[in-house]
């Protein structure tokens, strides 16, 4: 648990965009700010929220949530695959071996929800995969499905693809997409099988992979709630049953709330009053409580300064 004036705080520990120097090429992703030289990429992660793939207000210590969300987990899963991740020199940063980027994201089901459901009830596959018949939204998949997408770059948006367009395409050969399939359903197990034990259902992810130096590795984030989606255990039967949606603990209330102001990615931004972002941000710490069974520890104090001075060994 936050205390309240923690949380105040943290409205004055934004982290935005940053311009660090010294570190090499710069990126701008919509969350991660990476930083590249040889063969290390450093992912600042800032407290951007993005939604419809825009960034659309901050959240006080959501990058913090995320970078600690996404530790946790690569340290958790290393006997299943590597993860390019060396060192993590601040609450918002990672150092991480830099890959060449599958440029395919793996996403994986276990219940329908979302596109994918969108595209079955208009009797449209995903990615090529046929679902049973008969499914309900939410229902519970009877096995765990991949349903590959493109990694768009330059803020496109993601298409769906089917495996055989992926191998067709030359841009993964076939025994490394056989391993990233592997991963990803053992990955998507264990995620499911912790959140279960947690009163929590892990209902779909995503997955990113590279390749350094020849040998595959997860990048990037894994089971946050900005890759992935949660739901309440203890009331989804119940809510399903009475034709309602599931206690979520992503950030699809987020995304609802705009669709309500009317804004699905274009056109202004409706306004996020800082009330709401302080709402979304205990939401984020109660998540990661929630997720991790670990208290969260706000760092506060001006980001800019501390992270500067925490990668001062990598500024040569
Ligand atoms: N270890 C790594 N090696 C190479 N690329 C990585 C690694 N980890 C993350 N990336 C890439 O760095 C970027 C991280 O930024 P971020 O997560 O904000 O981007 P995104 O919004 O997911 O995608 P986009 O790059 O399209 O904005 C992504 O493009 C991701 O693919
Ligand atoms: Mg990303």
């Amino acid at each position: 648990m936050i205390s309240e004036s923690t949380l105040k705080e943290g409205l004055n520990s934004i982290l935005n965009v940053t311009q660090l120097s010294g570190l090499g090429e710069r990126y701008q992703g919509k969350v991660r700010d990476c930083y590249m030289k040889g063969d290390e990429r450093i992912l600042v992660t800032s407290d951007r929220l993005s939604c419809f793939d825009k960034n659309v207000t901050t959240i006080p210590f959501k990058g913090q949530v995320l970078n600690g969300i996404t530790a946790k987990w690569f340290s958790m899963t290393r006997d299943i695959i590597e993860n390019a991740v060396i060192d993590l020199p601040d609450p918002n940063v990672m150092v991480a071996r830099n890959c060449d980027l599958v440029p395919f994201e793996m996403i994986v089901r276990g219940y329908i929800a979302g596109s994918a459901w969108r595209s079955y009830a208009k009797g449209e596959m995903t990615s090529g995969v046929a679902f049973p018949e008969g499914l309900k939204e939410f229902q519970k998949l009877p096995a765990p499905v991949i349903t590959p997408s493109t990694k768009a770059t330059d803020g496109g948006h993601d298409l769906s693809v089917s495996e055989e367009y992926i191998l067709s395409s030359g841009k993964v050969e076939k025994v490394i997409w056989e391993q990233m399939k592997e991963a990803a359903l053992a990955l998507f197990e264990r995620g499911s099988k912790f959140a279960e034990e947690r009163g929590l259902i892990l209902v779909d992810t995503k997955y990113e992979f590279g390749l350094f130096k020849g040998k595959l590795m997860v990048i990037d984030e894994i089971h946050t709630l900005d890759c992935s989606r949660y739901w309440i255990q203890s009331s989804y039967s119940e809510r399903i049953g009475r034709g309602e949606a599931p206690e979520m603990l992503d950030k699809e209330p987020v995304r609802r709330w705009l669709i309500s102001q009317g804004y699905m990615g274009e056109g202004p931004v409706p306004h996020f009053t800082d009330e709401y972002r302080l709402e979304i941000s205990q939401h984020y710490i109660r998540s990661y409580e929630l997720l991790l069974g670990e208290s969260f520890n706000a760092v506060l104090g001006d980001p800019y300064s501390r992270i500067e001075m925490n990668l001062q060994k990598y500024m040569r």
